[in-house]
């Protein structure tokens, strides 16, 4: 959890003078962010040119991880949490934004064959998770890699998946595209089903870094999951692992039982829905 804001010029000036060895890969980020913004048209057409430029100092690094041995532990944290959970292996499992499978690689060899479904938006990065399925002699457990440009999931049909996890992937995105995955996501889960995603928080004014980088207060995330018909859940024992995000849990407010049902709410309603109030508000400050 980060209580500062890392924007304020504050912080940064400070971050600089204790670490001043980092102040030239800072401005050379900041450069390349900067064209990439200018010659792209929206973030995920952005993100996704930060990422083809990354992956060419390393598939790993690009997902995230400093070295082999962060990459290979990184994929473990993810892989037992989401098995002490009740991962099963005739689940059927969406991982979105599933990178080069630092984590992946455990569920495929874990599922059932056929039932781990990858999604990303970098094509850089599925040519390289198919690098690590070569590697990792997973071939035969027949994963689904796609492609995608938007959290849409037109592709995919209507309560298809048990799980579904998302690992260091919101912490990039404005908030627009996470409302875009809170308006799709609810159709594609089964009922009973689980999505756990990791984010940015921040206890302190939210805020990004380079646009790469977003921080997020955990009332926002749950206010945007009520106002689509979902129910957010803080993980607490998430917080006790050595990992610098945190994480919420969404299920299908409609699926518990004895809840209220609530129906999905269609782009079309959203000015009419009084109990949305909170969720605009913040959302306009943020956008
Ligand atoms: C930090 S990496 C994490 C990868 C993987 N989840 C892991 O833990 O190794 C973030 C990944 O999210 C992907 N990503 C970013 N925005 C996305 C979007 N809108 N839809 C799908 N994937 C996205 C990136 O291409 C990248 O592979």
């Amino acid at each position: 959890m980060h209580s500062h804001n890392r924007a304020s010029i504050g912080h940064q000036i400070k971050y600089a003078l204790r670490r001043p060895q980092r102040i030239p890969g800072h401005v050379r980020r900041l450069g390349r962010n900067t064209w990439l913004r200018l010659s792209t048209r929206d973030h995920v057409d952005y993100y996704r040119a930060v990422m083809k430029s990354d992956v060419s100092r390393g598939p790993e690094r690009a997902a995230g991880s400093k070295s082999h041995g962060r990459w290979l532990a990184l994929g473990q944290m993810q892989f037992d949490y989401l098995q002490r959970h009740g991962l099963k292996p005739e689940h059927r499992m969406l991982d979105i934004g599933c990178g080069n499978l630092r984590a992946g690689r455990l569920f495929i060899d874990y599922l059932d064959t056929g039932n781990y479904y990858g999604v990303d938006i970098s094509p850089d990065l599925l040519m390289a998770a198919q690098k690590t399925l070569v590697d990792h002699g997973l071939r035969d457990k027949l994963p689904h890699l796609m492609p995608v440009k938007d959290l849409r999931f037109a592709a995919l049909p209507d309560e298809m998946f048990d799980v579904i996890h998302a690992h260091s992937v919101f912490s990039h995105f404005p908030l627009h595209v996470i409302e875009e995955c809170f308006q799709h996501i609810g159709r594609i889960m089964k009922p009973g089903g689980w999505f756990d995603f990791t984010f940015d928080r921040t206890e302190g004014k939210e805020h990004q870094v380079l646009r790469e980088d977003f921080y997020y207060r955990t009332e926002t995330l749950m206010a945007l999951a009520d106002k689509h018909g979902l129910r957010g859940t803080f993980m607490d024992d998430w917080e006790r692992l050595r990992h610098r995000q945190s994480k919420i849990r969404i299920t299908l407010l409609d699926a518990e039982p004895g809840a209220e049902r609530v129906t999905m709410v269609r782009p079309q309603d959203e000015q009419n829905e009084q109990r949305h109030t909170v969720a605009d508000r913040i959302m306009q400050d943020l956008r």
